[in-house]
């Protein structure tokens, strides 16, 4: 038998289609496609999962509030929002999950059955509060004091209402019985959860003690029926987990390909979650994998909320920002970078236009598509668009080349921390580091005397290797505005598709050959059309 290579699995949360996204789902998956972009260029077999979470009483009272059939509703906030918006944002996911879909439910049964067969679900009556924003049972600790119309109540910390009381006869899953197994694996696998306040929450959470919790819902009509019981539909977030494992091939027909997808990618490497529903994933969801004999996934890493007015931007609060708005302005390659960039992920943060007009401008536009226009513009003029070999190097070049080595070599690692900000800020001091170089070696002066001709060569090459490898490492963040400048600079030509490049030599120098041809092509970053660009 042959051993199938291990895939770099990702997730990001599957949404709920009440309404349609904002930039807060946005935030996640642009952050899984730059996670998943960047391993692929490390040259592993990679799967990246995106979709919705369809059922429930908060997608089922919108659609009634819409005044149309539940299955309607999402079909088409699905095919008119939730799908476009991965093309808004570019984003290269390898499957997209709807939980309404007939592999996920039939999958979703086969999974209770194995769970209740190994003896962790029975019945028992539940009678308590639940949020349906949340869509979750809550506890007193998870609630607080009410403010305005709520004043004097108890309300969801995320949602600011007061929760539905419940009373219902359900099918309970025994969550208790994991308690301990889950504190030893977190204690032996502090990676497991990230950040450290992420990690920290968990176990005390876990350290508190668990109790049992229902599995499915009497009262609810819009979800999977119980193989075993029909009068009953399994809880939404006990149905929504499941898709991580559902749409890669859980209980599929041994041999099959989707059962080798499944031994492929399972373990999930990377499960990227808002910081909302941390503990549906650190604490719920390996319970139940434990509970079927899974595995549970090597990483959920919890990132902060996207504010508006100091509260997180939400769809029930109608405060989201639609991801088009921003792309419309400033381009899909600028939206991944500024929220990459701009706040630090696992901490919260506040989008605001100014802010991002301004880092547009100086990060982008006068950075580095003022360095990418220069450069191919000197090569067009002094060396008629053909790149002049590196005939006189020097020290400034070898400083250069290794600082190249450092850059990649820092950059891949704040990756493996999933920090963002920390590898694009890489990245930025190399091209802070080339304009310098650029505005110091004055190559249009050099271009003045015949014998300064094999420094400007040199010059004019750095410029435009050091292109070639920024390229490399921004492609992930900045896919469509890198292919552009990996073509100006001849390197489709010369080296191939940039998708190809693997970082591992990227900081290897020398790579794009002398005589390609090089051409000035439009503006990378173009000015921005209305007043906020100054
Ligand atoms: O919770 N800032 O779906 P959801 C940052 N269906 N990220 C945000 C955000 C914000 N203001 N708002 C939303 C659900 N997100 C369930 C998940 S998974 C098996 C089921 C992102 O539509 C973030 O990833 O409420 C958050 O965890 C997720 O969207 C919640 O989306
Ligand atoms: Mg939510």
């Amino acid at each position: 038998m042959t051993e199938l290579a291990k895939s770099f699995y990702l997730t990001t949360p599957i949404y709920y289609v009440n309404d349609a996204p904002h930039i807060g789902h946005a935030y996640t998956t642009t952050a899984g496609d730059v996670l998943t972009r960047w391993h692929r260029q490390r040259g592993e077999s990679v799967w990246f999962l995106t979709g919705v979470d369809e059922h429930g009483t908060k997608v089922q009272r919108a659609a009634e509030a819409g005044g149309v059939e539940p299955q309607v509703w999402v079909d088409r906030l699905v095919s008119e929002s939730w799908q476009p918006v991965l093309k808004t944002i570019d984003a290269r996911n390898d499957d997209f999950i709807r939980t309404t879909e007939s592999r996920h439910a039939d999958r979703v049964q086969k999974f209770w059955d194995t769970v209740k067969a190994n003896g962790y679900v029975f019945s028992a009556p539940y009678e308590g509060p639940y949020c349906v924003g949340c869509e979750e049972f809550k506890f007193a600790a998870d609630l607080v004091e009410g403010t305005g119309e709520f004043a004097g109540e108890q309300v969801c910390s995320i949602h600011g209402k007061p929760p539905e009381q419940l009373s219902e006869e359900n099918w309970f899953f025994q969550l208790s019985a994991f308690n301990d197994q889950l504190i030893k694996y977190y204690e032996e696998n502090p990676n497991a959860v990230r950040p450290q306040s992420a990690y920290n929450e968990v176990m005390s959470f876990l350290r508190g003690g668990l109790v049992d919790i229902s599995m499915s819902r009497s009262s609810v009509k819009w979800g999977i029926p119980l193989s075993w019981d029909k009068s009953q539909v399994v809880y939404v977030w006990f149905d929504a987990l499941l898709n991580y494992i559902t749409a890669t091939g859980y209980g599929a027909e041994p041999g099959s390909k989707d059962a080798e997808l499944f031994a492929r990618v399972w373990p999930a490497n990377v499960q990227l979650v808002g910081k909302d529903i941390l503990r549906f994933h650190a604490v719920y969801w390996p319970a139940m994998l434990l509970a079927a004999g899974l595995q549970p996934p090597q990483q959920v890493f919890a990132h902060g909320w996207l504010l508006v007015g100091g509260e997180k931007m939400s769809k029930s609060k109608l405060t989201g920002i639609s991801p088009e708005l921003i792309v419309d302005h400033f381009g899909s390659d600028a939206f991944r970078y500024y929220f990459m960039r701009a706040i630090a992920f696992g901490h919260d943060g506040s989008f605001s236009w100014e802010d991002m007009s301004a880092r547009y401008t100086s990060e982008l536009a006068n950075g580095l598509g003022n360095l990418a226009s220069r450069a191919t513009a000197m090569v067009g003029k002094y060396f008629e668009g053909k790149l002049p070999p590196d005939q006189a190097p020097g020290d400034k070049e070898i400083e250069i080349q290794q600082l190249l080595q450092t850059v990649v070599e820092q950059a891949d690692s704040c990756i493996d921390e999933l920090d963002f900000a920390g590898a694009i800020g890489q990245v930025r001091e190399f091209i802070e580091h080339i304009n310098g170089y650029v505005t110091e070696q004055e190559p249009w002066v050099l271009a003045k005397d015949e014998s300064t001709i094999p420094r400007l060569a040199t010059v004019l090459y750095t410029v435009c290797e050091s292109l070639r490898a920024i390229a490399v490492l921004y492609n992930p963040v900045m896919p469509k505005a890198m292919q552009e400048m990996w073509q100006a600079i001849g390197a489709q030509e010369a080296l191939g598709d940039l998708a190809d490049q693997p970082l591992a030599s990227c900081g290897t120098w020398g790579q794009l050959p002398a005589g390609v041809q090089v051409v000035k092509g439009a503006s990378l970053f173009p000015r921005l059309a209305e007043p906020e660009s100054d």
